[in-house]
């Protein structure tokens, strides 16, 4: 079957080297894809925040399935109009997409399903917000209600920083747009933990759990990211506490949402913090992680695109997915300057060479190439993955590799899995 995958970034680069494995898939079609992809799969040029564009592109490619990468063309309804058009699309409608795409709508969903996530306040105006924020302890946590590619989040220690945090967000001094509606939230501390399951509208299956590290800086200093690196293994969650994250927020998430009819079929990817009393949700998002998704798939051992069918067609069962044991870790190369301001059309050496070192997969996110070299074109640039017995052999042969992979002004954290390194 020929597979169209939506999106252009590490992301997808893994998705699209996943589902060329697959027995199913006979071709692989990415829209718009990168300079690494496209090695492997072909690239189609698209637009992604125009909805008649990606549905040009459906049309004239006719694939059996299409899988959606990012959460912007979904909030686009791109999944709805494919279902009007009778097309096999894997990912949710833009309805059960709100879990990412409204912050309020999520924390209010949370709430009616008791799933556990930090108290909150939605706040629809600077007066409210102001008076909300007096029942709140320092630090306090200020979310823009919609999407904001990872700068919507702010962490405030101050009463002052909570008035700016408050008053920028209402101007749209931060993101541009003037917020209407923001949620302020109770600050929790404790390790995070990305727990993603496959659903088809009734059953959770899960993923590998992963780690995922934000902050650009190491030991998790600086300014959040869209990640910077993630590590996936076996003893990361016990059995018990996996069962419980899977009843009590997964299939509760499912089970919620399939009663309020805006059933969930794609990915679901709960964002918990591990406090000293239990799993809390921070966030939900509608999509794979990126990079989650490159140290999760290295891992795979079931036919991805088996799964991601079953899902579109509702069958897909409670059996669990096949996973090679033992660890993965991916860390991401980027442009210094991300996340914000940064140069692109770098030249990248070595990448060759780092593909050698056994286990290694390097997946491209801002890579453009011109017929003769890679170049860089985006703030994350590669994600270099590698699977390994435990941990300590997955970074290994990560930072091994990326020693051999350079560009002018490349930036990677040093201490992926810090955490967990030396932990048993
Ligand atoms: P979110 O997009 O809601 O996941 O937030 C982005 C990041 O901000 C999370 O991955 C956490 O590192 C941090 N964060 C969000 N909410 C909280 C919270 N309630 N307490 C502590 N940190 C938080
Ligand atoms: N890695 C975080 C995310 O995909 O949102």
């Amino acid at each position: 079957m020929k597979v169209l995958v939506i999106g252009g970034g590490g992301r997808e680069h893994a998705l699209c080297w996943a589902i060329r494995r697959s027995a199913r898939a006979s071709e692989v079609v990415c829209a718009p894809g990168n300079g690494g992809i496209a090695q492997g799969s072909r690239c189609v040029q698209v637009d992604q925040k125009d909805i008649d564009d990606l549905l040009r592109v459906v049309a004239a490619e006719k694939p059996d399935l299409t899988v959606v990468g990012p959460e912007l063309p979904l909030s686009l309804g791109l999944v709805d109009a494919m279902h009007g058009r009778g097309l096999k699309v894997f990912g949710p409608t833009r309805d059960a997409a709100t879990l990412e795409t409204s912050k309020s709508y999520a924390k209010r969903f949370m709430q009616r399903h008791t799933i556990p996530t930090p108290n909150y306040a939605v706040c629809e105006s600077r007066q409210e917000a102001q008076d909300a924020l007096a029942m709140f302890r320092l630090p306090v946590v200020i979310k823009a209600d919609g999407l904001a590619a990872g700068k919507g989040v702010l962490i405030c220690e101050t009463k002052e920083q909570a008035d700016q945090a408050i008053a920028d967000l209402f101007s749209g001094q931060l993101l541009g747009e003037p917020e209407k509606t923001l949620v302020i939230e109770e600050h929790l501390t404790g390790e995070e933990l990305s727990f993603l399951v496959l659903s088809d509208g009734k059953h959770a299956v899960p993923l590998v759990p992963a780690q995922d590290h934000k902050r650009i800086g190491e030991g998790d200093t600086g300014p959040n990211t869209g990640g910077m690196g993630v590590y996936s293994t076996d003893n990361m969650l016990d059995p018990a506490m996996r069962t419980w994250i899977l009843e009590r927020v997964a299939q509760k998430t499912i089970d919620g949402m399939a009663a309020e009819e805006t059933p969930f079929v794609g990915v679901l990817y709960c964002g918990l913090m591990m406090t000293a009393t239990g799993p809390q949700v921070l966030e939900f998002n509608a999509r794979f992680g990126d990079p989650e998704t490159q140290a999760i798939l290295v891992r795979m051992e079931s036919d991805l695109v088996e799964a991601l069918e079953a899902c579109v067609e509702g069958r897909l069962s409670d059996t669990e997915f096949r996973w090679k044991p033992g660890a993965s870790a991916c860390v991401v190369a980027a442009s210094q300057g991300y996340p914000g301001s940064y140069e692109s059309g770098k030249t990248i050496s070595g990448l060759e060479e780092a593909a050698r070192v056994p286990g290694v997969e390097v997946f491209h996110a801002g890579t453009t190439f011109d017929g003769e070299s890679y170049r860089t074109a985006g703030g994350r640039v590669l994600g270099v993955t590698a699977t390994g017995a435990n941990l300590e052999e997955a970074l290994q042969s990560v930072y091994q590799a990326m020693g051999r992979i350079s560009f002018e002004g490349m930036v990677f954290r040093k201490d992926i899995g810090w955490r967990a390194v030396g932990k048993k």
